[in-house]
């Protein structure tokens, strides 16, 4: 793991960025998967603001993280919904370059292995970023995920559907999600974790210093030969 510490939020999210773009000028097409959250808001700016600041458009394929079960995907807090407002739209990304589960989808099961279809058919996801849930799940892999588990309905952990509850304007009852699995995520050519701010200090350490276990599913990130972890200094404020 290597390990990058920014002064705060802001700084975080600008250098994440930085690496994140350069990272990807070497590869044409490349197929990405982003978190939702809080967490990568700023990322998210400073992409748009570099595509718009060059007149450019983007070449990248998106292959979604996770999406809540029985939430549809133009509802505010929807995973697939949070993507059209912070990038699909503002840089045009057209709809055949992305795969996004549908969480009101008759067959569930379909949606997972459509996500693991498009993975294999376009070579491997080139760049992950993830954000990290005090419980330490990755994408809805809670703890307790079996890591060889490619992508998959998961019930939710208590305290993911406490967290839920914020992205949304009127209260849903969220209990299961649909995300890629510990095994689908752990191939990725190049893993991106980003956290900030002192409430995700224990998980930080956790991931970083702990032992690999299943009840820390960000822990198995130690194994990956090519991850790296943007903190600010709050959030790695714990770790020896
Ligand atoms: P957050 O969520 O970015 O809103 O803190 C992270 C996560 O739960 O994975």
């Amino acid at each position: 793991m290597h390990l990058i510490i920014s002064t705060d939020f802001e700084e975080m999210s600008g250098t994440a960025a930085e690496d994140f773009l350069f990272t990807l000028e070497k590869i044409s097409k490349p197929v990405i998967c982003l978190p939702s959250g809080k967490t990568p808001v700023i990322f998210l700016r400073n992409m748009r603001n570099y595509f718009s600041r060059h007149e450019k458009h983007p070449d990248w394929y998106f292959i979604g993280l996770d999406e809540w079960v029985g939430v549809g995907q133009d509802v505010k807090g929807s995973c697939r919904q949070f993507f059209d407002e912070h990038l699909f739209k503002p840089l045009g990304i057209p709809e055949e370059r992305i795969s996004f589960f549908n969480g009101i989808a008759e067959d569930l099961e379909a949606e997972c292995r459509k996500a693991e279809r498009f993975i294999d058919a376009h070579k491997g996801i080139d760049i992950m970023v993830l954000g990290i849930g005090t419980n330490g799940h990755l994408g809805l892999n809670e703890p307790g995920s079996d890591p060889e588990l490619r992508t998959q309905i998961k019930g939710l952990s208590e305290s993911t559907m406490v967290a839920a509850k914020d992205y949304f304007d009127e209260p849903k009852d969220v209990k299961q999600g649909i995300t890629l699995g510990l095994k689908t995520m752990l191939e990725s050519k190049t893993v991106f974790l980003m956290a900030s701010g002192e409430s995700k200090s224990d998980v930080i350490k956790a991931v970083v210093e702990g032992h690999v276990t299943p009840d820390i599913p960000g822990s198995f990130l130690q194994g990956h030969p090519n991850c790296f972890v943007y903190m600010d200094e709050k959030a790695a404020s714990k770790l020896d």
